[in-house]
């Protein structure tokens, strides 16, 4: 039974409650966490979050992911826009990717409606909150199904 998930946030996701309101909702990323993990709960999976400013170490960590998760939620922040690597990372690790954006990046700034993830990504959601999350994990487990 596939329920492992491990959850991925890039750059500048730590400081969440530092960011737009209008955009991020003013929670923190602790809470961010908690909600997540919730969720998770709620629908029977496991998991786990990480979540770092260093692109290398975000790449380090989807090498590691196959060995502890079925399958992944990456929101990268800003990577997602030009950070490629994270694109071939993603291809390396081989498990079902979901890519979760807090705000609605399509209806933002130009730059926000590329994204690295599109060939390699089962779904994506964005522009619904911390709720974009909860429909992420259930796009994963559709995935697996
Ligand atoms: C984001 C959207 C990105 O464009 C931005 O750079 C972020 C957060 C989101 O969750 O809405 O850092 O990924």
């Amino acid at each position: 039974m596939r329920n492992r998930v491990a959850v991925l946030h890039g750059i500048n996701l730590g400081a969440l409650d530092r960011r737009p309101a209008e955009h991020y909702g003013g929670l923190t990323y602790a809470k961010l966490e908690q909600q997540i993990t919730r969720f998770g709960r709620e629908l029977g999976l496991s998991i786990n979050c990480f979540q770092s400013n260093y692109e290398g170490a975000f790449v380090e960590e989807l090498h590691k992911a196959s060995d502890y998760a079925d399958g992944l939620i990456l929101n990268p922040g800003a990577w997602t826009h030009y950070a490629w690597s994270l694109r071939d990372a993603v291809e390396i690790a081989g498990l079902p990717m979901v890519e979760v954006h807090l705000s609605d990046v399509d209806s933002r700034e130009a730059f926000r409606h590329v994204s690295v993830l599109e060939s390699v990504r089962y779904g994506k959601v964005a522009g619904k909150g911390v709720d974009g999350y909860r429909e992420g994990l259930e796009l994963l487990m559709k995935a697996w199904a």
